[in-house]
């Protein structure tokens, strides 16, 4: 954890709606952050989810100011771990920028980030979440990033956006290259985590076989968080951190949550690892 470098930037990204990207953001910050390491969680989307499961609603100074100017708050939501909110009219930044004419305009994160260095270089980890689409605010994110995290459901929806979310990555990479140096500006690679994945009894369902197969087959996947109630209980209702949940004396009683708990720390761990040989 040193000061004085860049931390390393994570953004979760999938062109589909609802396929577990800010729970995975959160798991992975409140992961990160329990291990010592200084996390700030960027809201890029303009649903705010991810502010939403902090009960946080500050509309000042949220990422909108990014791209708009002015200030941004770096909430703490536990400890090592910071939030910076999300802001409804970040859905209308993309057209504003393209009607002003806004030039470099992948690249307006990574200047607010330089600009911004004494205080980014506090964190260890930014953690970015972002809306279902590969628009400028999600290429934005996706050009400061090490890894770009396709979160998957066992949905015919989610496995169709992997091949478009990897178009769209390889589109901004090649728009944005740098021909007088010959090099890249992009580097973010393309890594996959499956969730959600459902049985009944011994059995997968028919998708979540399928999607088990795919994750088998394909390098790029992670590993996958199985379906488990208290993981969908701890992104709504009272909202309790998922790592105070399989840690509680009493829920571990049950064989199947110890077991959970198990499973969620190795693809966590599997997480750290390839993240960390990028
Ligand atoms: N392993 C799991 N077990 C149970 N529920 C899960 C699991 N993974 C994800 N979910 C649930 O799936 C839902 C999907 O999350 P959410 O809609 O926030 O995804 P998203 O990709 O961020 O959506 P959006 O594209 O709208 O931003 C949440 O309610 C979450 O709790
Ligand atoms: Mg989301």
């Amino acid at each position: 954890m040193e000061e004085e470098k860049f931390p390393i930037v994570i953004t979760a990204a999938l062109p589909a709606g609802g396929t577990g990207k800010t729970p995975f953001i959160r798991v992975y910050g409140e992961w990160k952050a329990r291990q010592g390491y200084k996390v700030a969680m960027l809201d890029f989307d303009h649903q705010c989810s991810l502010t939403e499961l902090y009960d946080v609603f500050e509309t000042n100074k949220t990422t909108l100011n990014i791209f708009k100017g002015g200030e941004v708050e770096y909430i703490p939501v536990e400890e090592n771990l910071w939030l910076v909110p999300s802001h409804p009219n970040l859905q209308y930044e993309p057209a504003r920028l393209r009607a002003e004419g806004t030039q470099n305009i992948y690249f307006l994160l990574e200047d607010w980030l330089y600009e911004h260095e004494e205080e980014i270089k506090q964190f260890d980890y930014l953690l970015i979440d972002t809306h279902p689409d590969t628009d400028t605010i999600t290429k934005n994110a996706l050009a400061v990033s090490s890894a770009q995290i396709g979160v998957v459901m066992p949905t015919e929806k989610s496995v169709n956006a992997i091949p478009k979310a990897e178009q769209a990555l390889s589109d901004l990479k090649r728009e944005t290259y740098d021909k007088r140096h010959d090099e890249a500006r992009v580097t973010c690679e393309f890594l996959l985590l499956g969730t959600n994945i459902e049985k009944v009894g011994k059995n997968y369902t028919k998708l979540s076989k399928q999607l088990v197969h795919l994750i088998k087959e394909d390098a790029r996947f992670v590993g996958y968080i199985p379906h488990k109630e208290l993981f969908a209980q701890a992104m709504s209702d009272e909202k309790i951190p998922i790592w105070e949940q399989v840690n509680n004396q009493l829920l571990l009683k049950e064989a199947s949550n110890r077991a959970f708990k198990v499973v969620l720390e190795r693809v966590m761990s599997n997480m750290d690892q390839r993240i960390g040989e990028l």
